[in-house]
């Protein structure tokens, strides 16, 4: 029994996994409790961030009567890919490798209706002084050659555990409905194992990126012109 297979078999197999390796009870009790901290400590930093975009959300609406967030999901990167991620980099499969190594095992996406309330957000988060920004990338000012369009933040989240306060990087995508409309058909049509994707259709997909900004910045206009107009 190696690691990969003790988090392959998942937590719920671990009682028969350590019947099954009498000689290794101990250690893969420690693995196990290892992991479940890891992702204790993920979903709270989670949390910190969804409850912090909460209330700029709901302190938003009371000062301009709307919100400027559409939606916010979230995710931690399952045992599954984590595995794949780190045998990839050519790393052995431990919780600190993953710790150290992948940035994006915590997962949070935000929609918005604009592309100012991209940027309202992104700088509320880059400057809590209790944030600590690891990565801060604009796929808006510069798109990716594919036209993916968000704003990307990595950022290391304080948590209060019991007895002490670790830090935990969090993966935040921000982005508009009209680039997240994209970016959900983009990947589900490259993602699919029977397609091939050519060139000439990753044009298309680029073209429909780029007429989808447009559309995004004309609303942008709209949305000004209301304001001023108020
Ligand atoms: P990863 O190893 O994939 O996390 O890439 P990275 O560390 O270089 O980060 P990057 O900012 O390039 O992309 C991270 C995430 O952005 C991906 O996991 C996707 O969710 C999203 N993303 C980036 N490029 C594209 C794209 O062309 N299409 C779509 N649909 N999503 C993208
Ligand atoms: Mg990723």
């Amino acid at each position: 029994m190696n690691d990969i297979d003790f988090y392959i078999e998942g937590i719920q197999q671990l009682p028969a996994i350590v019947e099954k390796n009498p000689k290794n009870q101990e250690k893969l009790a420690e693995a196990f409790m290892e992991f479940m901290q890891l992702c204790h400590l993920y979903e709270s930093a989670i949390e910190v961030v969804k409850t912090y975009l909460g209330i700029l959300d709901s302190e938003f609406n009371m000062k301009f009567q709307r919100n400027p967030i559409h939606n916010i999901e979230s995710r931690l990167k399952s045992a599954e890919s984590i595995m794949n991620k780190l045998q990839k980099k050519g790393l052995a499969i431990t919780p600190d490798n993953a710790r150290k190594n992948l940035l994006d095992i915590a997962g949070i996406r935000v929609t918005c209706s604009f592309i100012s309330d991209i940027y309202v957000l992104a700088e509320m988060l880059t400057h809590r002084d209790d944030f600590v920004v690891i990565k801060q990338k604009d796929y808006i000012k510069h798109p990716k050659p594919s036209g993916y369009r968000s704003y990307h933040l990595i950022i290391n989240v304080p948590v209060y555990l019991a007895a002490q306060k670790k830090y935990a990087p969090v993966e935040i995508q921000i982005r508009t409905l009209a680039m997240d409309f994209w970016a959900s058909i983009e990947h589900q049509l490259k993602y699919k194992p029977s397609t091939a994707i050519t060139p000439e259709i990753s044009e298309e997909l680029r073209i429909c990126a780029e007429q989808i900004a447009e559309t995004d910045m004309q609303m942008q206009k709209i949305y000004s012109e209301i304001n001023n107009l108020g």
